[in-house]
């Protein structure tokens, strides 16, 4: 488990790859064809962008590599188009619009290509493309060099960030105006990609993380994307390719927080369920709650707070920009919920003011509002040998390795002796493989 922290400590983020080591990668077994790029060999993209399912597409000449693993192949037989009408065999720059009020090209992606851009949706070219940039997006020049969406939520308006040497295009999605900005302290990027809040100008085989409004830099850049943005044997997390099966599945912890943020922790790696649509990434629980240093047994949310157990201990986390520890933490539990380890599963119900403490086959209640905490009921639950559990505005679930339970409420768990139908983690609700 140490070692596995340390390793994954680099990592940026991976494919589902949390389950066991794979065996190590010998390169002289790897079987490369010639007349294909090897983006491991460290290589320039020209292009980054995710498609409308969320599946990250990384370009080069006229390859294409889909998602973080895997060969390259001709990108003509993802977006039959591309070469087709241009015969240039490459992208200057991509993005996949955000624009929520309007259905029309919301989660197309655009490629621009010289003077031309082309509007994909569905892997299928949309009627009237390729068309000239300016007809879409008047004010941009052509022969860009990298282009990235920015919704309101960062840059104040649904925005696309347009690079061309030093420049950066401001481009606002509905009043369809530009501002210019010039970023002179930023390398020049030739591809740009965004994932979640944070923002990433590529260049060479690096990156280096801008802030988008700014262009600000903060930490220590530039990066090389071999380690973060693919598996590469003798990079990061290179050895660890495997992709996690759904019947594998087994969870320590899951919890919603008031954002309608929703998190799962298994091992020492957590992953947030709710960014699908960027595609979902496995990262070491210690990036985001640094003192977690051994994994969790149960995480629950409780205002803006999150409680994470392990052994006796209780750690609060205050939510915000970034998790950080509340001072006087980890405390025990006979101190902090009145009662005795070890924990199983725990969760509040929106709204709720008490802690549900699954141990067993019991369910306790803590009220925490209460000074000093007690046990208020100590019941029995039709189902034992539980991992993990939420509630949301849809009910209860307990998660038992790759299954789950289903249950309308607290009262319903606890007052009938019937076990539902156990369901299936599935591929669409954990980005493992079916
Ligand atoms: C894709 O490009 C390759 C190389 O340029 C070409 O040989 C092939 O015919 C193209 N395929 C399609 C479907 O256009
Ligand atoms: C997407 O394209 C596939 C094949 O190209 C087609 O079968 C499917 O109906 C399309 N889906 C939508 C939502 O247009
Ligand atoms: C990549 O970044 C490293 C520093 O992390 C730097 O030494 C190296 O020159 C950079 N390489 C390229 C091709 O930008
Ligand atoms: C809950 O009830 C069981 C059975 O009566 C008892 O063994 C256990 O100690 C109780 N737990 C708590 C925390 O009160």
């Amino acid at each position: 488990m140490e070692l596995l922290a340390r390793t994954l400590f680099l990592c940026f983020t991976f494919t589902l790859t949390y389950g066991a080591p794979s065996p190590p990668h010998d390169a002289a077994t790897e079987d490369v064809d010639a007349a294909l790029p090897d983006r491991c060999g460290g290589l320039e993209f020209d292009a980054i962008t995710p498609d409308e399912k969320g599946m990250t597409f990384f370009f080069k000449g006229s390859h294409l590599w889909k998602g973080f693993t895997g060969p390259a192949q001709l990108s003509n037989e993802s977006f039959r188009e591309l070469d087709d009408i241009h015969h240039i065999g490459h992208v200057d720059a991509a993005f996949r619009m955000h624009n929520p009020e309007n259905t029309d090209d919301h989660d197309h992606i655009y490629f621009f290509l010289d003077d031309k851009v082309f509007s994909y949706y569905n892997h299928t070219l949309e009627e009237g493309y390729p068309k000239e940039i300016h007809l879409d997006f008047p004010g941009i020049p052509t022969h860009l060099d990298a282009a990235v969406e920015c919704p309101k939520a960062e840059c104040g308006a649904d925005s696309v960030l347009f690079f061309k040497g030093n420049d950066v295009h401001v481009y606002d999605i509905s009043t369809k105006t530009v501002k210019t900005k010039v970023w002179p302290h930023l390398p020049v990027c030739t591809a740009a990609f965004h994932w979640l809040e944070h923002y990433y100008c590529f260049h060479g085989h690096n990156f280096t993380r801008f802030h988008p409004l700014t262009g600000e830099v903060s930490g220590s850049y530039p990066k090389d994307a071999r380690n973060y943005f693919m598996i590469c044997p003798n990079f990061g997390h290179g050895d660890r390719s495997k992709v996690l099966k759904c019947s594998d599945v087994k969870l320590d912890a899951i919890t919603s927080d008031d954002e309608g943020k929703t998190y799962f922790f298994a091992g020492p790696m957590f992953m947030r369920l709710d960014s699908r649509r960027d595609g979902l990434h496995a990262f070491p629980i210690t990036r985001t709650w640094r003192e977690m240093t051994s994994g969790v047994n149960a995480v629950f949310s409780y205002t803006d707070k999150m409680y994470m157990i392990k052994g006796d201990q209780v750690y609060i986390f205050k939510g915000g920009a970034h998790y950080t520890l509340i001072s006087g933490y980890p405390k025990t539990l006979k101190e902090e919920l009145s009662i005795e380890g070890p924990v199983d599963a725990a969760f509040v119900c929106p709204d709720e003011h008490t802690v549900n403490i699954i141990q067993g086959e019991r369910i306790l209640y803590v009220d925490l509002t209460a000074t000093p905490r007690a046990v208020t009921f100590n019941l029995t639950m039709p189902v034992n040998n539980i991992d993990a559990a939420r509630c949301g505005s849809d009910g209860i679930e307990l998660f038992m390795g790759s299954k789950f339970f289903k249950y309308l409420d607290v009262a319903t768990l606890t007052m009938t002796r019937l076990r539902p139908m156990p369901l299936s983690i599935t591929s669409e609700m954990m980005g493992c493989q079916d």
